[in-house]
């Protein structure tokens, strides 16, 4: 395993350009599936999951290749649908796959993808929206099975707006016969790309990005050549960064269309961000002021991938801050982490109650899944002395090279093997 080993203090200044986005690229290379032939996927970030991601469409016959960030993908010779359970475990993402090769295929087997750091993962609206468009599905132990003649298209009402859900019955949809219709579907801008990329390959459907989307099947789907838009968490988090440093920085391939949520919380701290195109710039000349209450809801709400960041930079601020976490129901494990940096943090059930104090001070901390690592990576940054960053795979899972992007803004951080408690021992 590794660590990050960082010297805080060092207000962030510079310029860095935004890798593309985790949570638009899996799905979409999810839904390359259903279009035999060859894909050309660019702006796809180098990351852990994306990895995974590939292994998974070879193990099913496909061929991938990952060069720079333009993914080839040739979908011809798969000839399976049964994902595998080690690679199953590895990343829960690949529940996506489960429209799609029940599309291609008619068949589907999986595994229950299980809960994670943050909280219990259920994928019971997944499974409800595919048997409404006349799935079978069969869970023997943590096996699922899905089956189905044909895929019919019909209405689908989401209990919640799960993202994963809205994209799993968006896929299955587009080549299912006649026309579904998702209701209170997820809007957030991961889903319009996925829309977008379904469209370029032949899909006929409106409405991703609200709350209703439409979808007419077709009998077939073409290979194209699609761009992925940025990473607008990554995008977030060096924002946090660089207000809780104190910094300026300049972010460019950034769409602040997709963070009207966040820009509001951090203009209310006393953030200075301007936006021109696709450039963000942000600078925190003070302290930040204390933002009286954050709540994490669906988008266009404030999103719960940033609650740890902002956290981070609320810890910090003059005056007591709430955030209310609404989407997940554990997703509080970095407050212990960062209590032993001094943040002065209580946790009530689904809310945390921040004083800020005027400063933190470095120290040996864990990462519990990729946002709360990112946010202990944002606590060293700002804080007095030296902080060490354990298991830091889970921060690779959704950032490339988070030391190499970091670096370029000034920080001083580096990346170490982490002596095993085995060798300490030995
Ligand atoms: C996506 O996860 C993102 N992952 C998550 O990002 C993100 O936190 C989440 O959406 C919310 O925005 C990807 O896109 C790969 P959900 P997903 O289905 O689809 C409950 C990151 O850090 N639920 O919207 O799994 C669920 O338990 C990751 O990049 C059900 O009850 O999120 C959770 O409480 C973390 N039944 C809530 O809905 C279901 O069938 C939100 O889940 C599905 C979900």
């Amino acid at each position: 395993m590794e660590k990050l080993v960082i010297e805080g203090g060092k207000p962030l200044s510079g310029t860095i350009r935004i890798h593309g986005a985790k949570n638009a690229a899996l799905p979409i290379l999810a839904a390359s599936i259903m279009a035999e032939g060859t894909h050309v996927l660019e702006n796809i970030p180098d990351l852990l999951d994306i990895h995974v991601m590939l292994d998974i469409l070879r193990a099913l016959g496909c061929k991938a290749e990952l060069r720079g960030d333009k993914v080839t993908l040739n979908t011809s010779p798969i000839y399976s649908s049964h994902i595998p359970q080690e690679l199953m475990k590895q990343m829960r993402s690949s529940v996506f796959l489960m429209g799609p090769l029940l599309a291609r295929f008619g068949t589907v087997q999986i595994y229950q993808p299980g809960g994670c750091a943050i909280g219990e993962r259920k994928i019971n609206l997944h499974l409800q929206g595919l048997q409404a468009l006349g799935a079978v599905v069969e869970e023997k132990g943590n096996t699922i099975l899905c089956r189905t003649e044909r895929l019919k298209g019909a209405d689908i009402v989401l209990d919640f707006p799960s993202v994963g859900a809205t994209e799993n019955i968006m896929m299955a949809a587009v080549m299912a016969e006649g026309t579904t219709r998702i209701f209170n579907a997820a809007r957030e801008p991961e889903i319009v790309d996925l829309q977008n990329y379904l469209i370029a390959m032949g899909a006929k459907m409106i409405g991703a990005g609200t709350d209703t989307i439409t979808i007419e099947g077709v009998s077939k789907l073409q290979p194209v050549s699609y761009k992925v838009i940025s990473d607008r968490i990554v995008t977030g988090t060096l924002m946090c960064a660089a207000a809780a440093t104190r910094g300026s920085v300049t972010l460019e391939n950034a769409n602040p269309a997709h963070l009207t949520s966040v820009i509001h919380v951090l203009k209310r701290a006393g953030v200075q961000v301007v936006s021109q195109g696709d450039v963000i710039q942000v600078t925190c000349p003070a302290r930040p002021k204390a933002v009286e209450r954050v709540v994490t809801s669906p988008h266009p709400g404030f999103p719960t991938d940033l609650q740890p960041q902002m956290m981070v930079l609320l810890a910090l601020a003059d005056g007591i801050s709430i955030i209310k976490e609404t989407i997940f129901d554990g997703r509080f494990k970095h407050v212990e982490e960062l209590s032993r940096m001094g943040a002065d943090i209580h946790v009530d059930l689904s809310s945390a109650f921040i004083r800020g104090v005027p400063r933190l001070y470095g120290a040996t901390v864990e990462s519990t899944d990729l946002r709360a690592g990112a946010a202990l990576v944002i606590a060293g940054l700002a804080a007095r002395g030296t902080t060490v960053v354990e298991e830091v795979h889970h921060i690779d899972r959704g950032y490339d090279r988070i030391e190499v992007m970091l670096g370029k803004l000034g920080a001083n951080i580096s990346r170490c093997p982490s002596l095993s408690r085995k060798t300490l021992l030995s």
